[in-house]
């Protein structure tokens, strides 16, 4: 076989299962995979990024999808590795999303609707109390997070009052808010892979959380995105360069319309549950991936 790809992809969840799909389908276009190529163990020495024997920088494409494990060591490597070879998803667009400010300042820029959000100095929270006079509700959010972590929602001036003295104990650089937006706590989880749409689902959550994330307790469900949804997600996409993303959007109930939360990396597959839920897209997703990788190294 005269291509070979190194990637990393998460072993729970299924994900075993989709490794070897993969493998198998690029085995049948005659590009080799080497697998578990993890940069946490990687080294660089002169010009070369060596992973136990192997020069990972002679490979001709380097597929990383591990969203659990990722450290500054191996963003280091990996912001290296994409001077030299295509790396899916590509280095700026995998550190973009890393950053909801980032992504949401650059989605408004082209005209995307995101909930409204105010980006100041730490010092700055002048800026933040006027604020929060306007919006009457807001959420605080690490641009760094996922899972709804560390989300907290704001509901009035005393809350905000009691909340300061934490923020400040917390060492941050800036503080990141958004609006908060009215909705029917549910929200649409669009994969887009090469441009094109993979599926959708829903997310609601639970009775005693306004946060949709599994991890937050809400629940998956079937869900048909309508044209307006799927283009939305496809452009949010676009502009942040990403080759695969799992684009959150909810509909803001005040505005009447759909706005984008945040742009994801690396979105997960359906995991084997939510196969059996009705979840369908994962045959159409690697075959989506597989056609890139074929593509992204045809010599
Ligand atoms: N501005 C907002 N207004 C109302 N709800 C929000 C807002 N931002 C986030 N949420 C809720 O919190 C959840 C997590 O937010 P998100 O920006 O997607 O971050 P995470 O990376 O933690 O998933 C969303 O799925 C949504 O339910
Ligand atoms: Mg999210």
């Amino acid at each position: 076989m005269s291509r070979k790809i190194g990637m990393w992809l998460y072993n729970n969840s299924g994900g075993d299962a989709i490794q070897k799909e993969i493998i198998k389908k690029l085995r049948d276009r005659d590009i080799k995979t080497i697998n578990d190529i993890n940069l946490r163990h990687a080294t660089a020495k002169n010009g070369h990024i060596l992973h136990n024997e192997l020069k990972v920088d002679e490979l001709d494409l380097f597929f990383s999808y591990n969203a659990g494990e990722q450290t500054q060591y191996q963003m280091f490597l990996y912001q290296a590795l994409n001077r030299v070879m295509p790396m899916i998803n590509n280095f700026d667009a995998f550190s973009l999303t890393e950053d909801k400010f980032q992504t949401a300042f650059l989605l408004r820029q082209h005209g995307i609707d995101t909930p409204s959000f105010k980006l100041c100095h730490r010092d700055d929270t002048h800026e933040l109390n006027e604020i929060m006079k306007k919006w009457q509700r807001m959420v605080y959010k690490p641009t760094d997070g996922w899972g709804g972590v560390g989300l907290t929602k704001i509901e009035n001036q005393a809350s905000l009052d009691m909340l300061m003295p934490f923020l400040n104990q917390m060492d941050l650089r800036f503080f990141y808010v958004e609006k908060f937006i009215k909705y029917d706590n549910t929200d649409f989880r669009v994969d887009i892979v090469d441009g094109e749409f993979v599926g959708c689902y829903g997310r609601k959550a639970s009775k005693s959380d306004w946060r949709t994330n599994v991890t937050s307790g809400g629940s998956v469900f079937l869900r048909e995105p309508d044209d307006e949804v799927i283009e939305l997600a496809k452009k949010a996409s676009k502009v942040c360069g990403t080759d695969i993303a799992g684009v959150d959007i909810i509909y803001d109930l005040e505005k009447e319309k759909y706005v984008v939360l945040e742009v994801n990396g690396i979105p997960a597959f359906a995991t084997p549950e939510q196969e059996k839920l009705g979840l369908g897209f994962n045959k159409k997703k690697i075959d989506l991936i597989v056609d890139m990788i074929d593509r992204k190294t045809k010599k």
